[in-house]
């Protein structure tokens, strides 16, 4: 155990002591909800009020929660409808389970039904209309029956939604009509939607407005269709496109209205089961806040719904609300604050890996084709007297770098058609070659030829075998060809690609692993999840984090540290973080004063300090920290290609047009120093076994203090 492993027990231990108190006054509460991102808790299960306990009712299950989209009238076509699907489709399939623990449905336009039904079947989305006609069937022009929805596969109506009552003068006994008709039609569920005026609001009038609402459109409503098929809906007119969000607090008190008039009517059993979601101008930044309130249920969401990401960032708040189940408490984050030490201003840096053998870090500028460099003596480095650092153009767009077994500055460089060979010094000129890819620098082609796709994030195993995801080109445009087209690969000795994953994804990233190799770690960064599979045959997947819904970015590249937690990089969202993967719990912050970190890895003499990578527009520099409480990197394994493959492993590159000046040194003090302050020198030809004892002799040399 650590020192601060030891700091975080204790710490753990004296909080969860005085949060038991706290807890002591929610037993009311059936819905399981997070109390903030790092605090969460189960609520107490069931629910048991006065009467029910005289009437011998059944206890109320939890409820569930349900996140909806109101598409309104929009998007414009029929192909832009169908990206927005698709780009659902993708941030779901595989990564969400929408079947369990939050429902989710999405009300676009009718003439979109069918296509939305057909697109998102396999996600667990479900589709729904935004009203219906008043009559089944006959000479009623322009009508829609909910037996005509129902046979396409829609399973929801809105009623009564506010733009229907002040727009369409729909009235709550056309509302009313309308329900009875839905509820007539067996397998369709209904949202109720009710909501005030901002004048009724402040006049205070809200309860009897709602009240009222409620009792007309449930005329004739049976209680056992209240409670199974009718979700009610409070939207805050004022609220509801126009930014202006109710409180939390506000929120809470109506929902709390609404179930009094619900207990007047039904009584509080039912009342107790019916959900309650909450509409009006909700977005990712303040979805948790309302989930958090113990009578908000969900959310139907207008115009943050259009977009898919966002629709997937507020969905992810309710399952995070919904799902809560560690009782622990997590003590707060660790804050760290990282700072630029090398100003190298790429357009997208990447891929950083540290070389024990070389002290050196590389990595890369990925569109620039850019391959940089820098020996670092350490922070203790007295009169910075570290070399600067320097680049080399490759001339096409690079996915990754990784160390290269056999002499000193080799490297190994996923471009965007082919796997390279380079070697790094400071005297071969800043071009690499005229073409990027030569016959001697040639290793094997990429996969996917034939897709709009590139490599991206990837690391050598323990087996010393390069594993790698794939990037989709048109994932920046948002487009419908942003659908999943990427796999994850990975390359051995004999330059064999091996596909391994059964499914295909968008971005890959994060993908990292521990010392005992038998784990890795990846991300499909747009579902903004980050999962453990056991390792080297991909079984037994894992969700182990997702980042926080009202953080905006996505999961990057990351490093695994000595005591096996995940360093990833959030890329939009200013900060690294630390996740244990056994718990999810998020234990260290590193902040950043630009937005985009792109990964990040170990380094320096004694592997303790972190070094981060970022991109443009407003950072590129390379970015460190030192580690506190003792936190350690692993030595990075070397890529090992086979001798048969072998026989001119780095070899020189074709001569350079015109070389410029040898290096570009981007640090204002020039001074050399010597080498071999080394700690940790892998041995040549490691193998996966005597790569885990090294790392393992490593962690123990520096623990004592080396
Ligand atoms: P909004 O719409 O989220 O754009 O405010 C909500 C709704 O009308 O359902």
């Amino acid at each position: 155990m650590t020192l601060f492993s030891l700091f975080l027990a204790l710490t753990s231990f004296s909080l969860s002591l005085s949060f038991h108190t706290v807890d002591s006054f929610s037993l009311h509460r059936t819905r399981t909800v997070s109390v903030s991102p790092l605090i969460s808790k189960s609520r107490t299960a069931l629910f048991f009020s006065p009467d029910d306990h005289q009437s011998n009712a059944p206890p109320v299950q939890p409820r569930r929660s349900i996140v909806a989209g109101n598409w309104k009238l929009n998007p414009a076509t029929l192909t832009e409808a169908t990206t927005l699907l698709r780009l659902l489709k993708a941030n779901f399939e595989n990564h969400r389970d929408a079947s369990s623990a939050t429902e989710v449905v999405v009300f676009p336009p009718f003439p979109f039904l069918g296509v939305a039904v057909q697109e998102l079947q396999g996600t667990g989305i479900q589709v729904g209309c935004q009203t219906i006609g008043t009559h089944e069937q006959g000479a009623f022009t322009g009508e829609v029956a909910p037996s005509m929805i129902q046979s396409m596969g829609v399973t929801y109506v809105m009623l009564g939604h506010s733009e229907r009552r002040t727009l369409f003068g729909e009235s709550d006994t056309a509302v009313n009509n309308k329900l009875q008709l839905c509820l007539a039609q067996r397998g369709l569920q209904v949202i109720l939607c009710v909501g005030e005026t901002l004048q009724e609001y402040e006049t205070n009038l809200l309860a009897s407005v709602v009240d009222v609402q409620l009792k007309k459109a449930l005329v004739g409503v049976s209680s056992q269709d209240v409670l199974e098929r009718i979700v009610v809906a409070y939207e805050p007119v004022w609220a509801i496109g126009t930014g202006k969000t109710a409180t939390p607090s506000q929120a809470q008190a109506a929902h709390e209205a609404v179930r009094a008039t619900l207990t007047a009517l039904y009584g509080s059993h039912v009342a107790q089961g019916v959900r309650i979601q909450y509409g009006g101008s909700v977005t990712p930044d303040n979805i948790d806040a309302l989930m958090a309130q113990p009578d908000v249920d969900g959310a139907l969401v207008g115009g943050a719904s259009l977009t898919a990401d966002s629709f997937t960032r507020i969905v992810d708040g309710g399952i995070r609300a919904a799902s809560a189940t560690s009782s622990a408490y997590a003590p707060p984050p660790v804050e760290l604050t990282a700072t630029e030490v090398v100003p190298c201003a790429n357009v997208l840096g990447e891929s950083p890996v540290w070389s024990v053998r070389d002290q050196a870090l590389y990595w890369i500028s990925a569109p620039e084709g850019e391959l940089w460099t820098w020996k670092y003596h350490g922070d203790n480095n007295q009169h910075n007297r570290n070399e600067p650092p320097y680049r080399r153009l490759i001339g096409t767009t690079l996915g990754c770098t990784a160390l290269l077994e056999g002499e000193p500055h080799a490297v190994l460089l996923a471009g965007e058609s082919a796997f390279m060979k380079m070697t790094m010094k400071a005297d071969s000129g800043d071009f690499a070659s005229s073409s990027s890819c030569t016959a001697t620098n040639f290793l094997c082609e990429r996969p996917e030829q034939d897709q709009a796709t590139r490599p991206n994030d990837g690391r050598v195993d323990r087996q010393q075998r390069m594993v790698f995801g794939m990037y989709n080109n048109y994932h920046r445009e948002g487009s419908s060809a942003g659908e999943n087209n990427c796999g994850l690969y990975r390359l051995d000795a004999n330059l064999q690609l091996e596909s391994l994953l059964d499914y295909k994804y968008r971005v890959s990233n994060c993908i990292c692993f521990p010392a005992s190799g038998d784990t890795i770690f990846f991300c499909d960064t747009p579902t903004r999840k980050v999962y453990a599979f056991d390792y080297p045959v991909l079984t037994n997947r894992r969700e182990i984090w997702t980042m926080p819904s009202e953080w905006p970015g996505g999961p990057d590249g990351a490093q695994v540290d000595a005591d096996g937690c995940i360093w990833m990089a959030l890329s939009g969202a200013h900060r690294v973080v630390r996740v244990n993967p056994d718990t999810g719990h998020m234990d260290f912050v590193v902040h950043l004063p630009v937005s985009s970190p792109t990964s990040c890895t170990f380094g320096g003499p004694n592997l303790d300090e972190l070094f981060i990578t970022t991109r443009k527009p407003d950072g590129g520099g390379l970015f460190r920290v030192k580690m506190p409480f003792g936190i350690r990197g692993l030595p990075e394994p070397e890529f090992r290609v086979n001798n048969n493959n072998n026989n001119n492993l780095v070899g020189q590159e074709q001569t350079t047009t015109q070389p410029t000046a040898a290096a570009v040194a981007v640090s204002s003090d020039n001074v050399m120093q010597e080498e071999g302050n080394a700690n940790v020198q892998p041995a040549a030809g490691n193998t996966a076994a005597t790569y885990a004892s090294m790392a393992a002799a490593y962690k123990q040399m520096t623990n004592n203090g080396q």
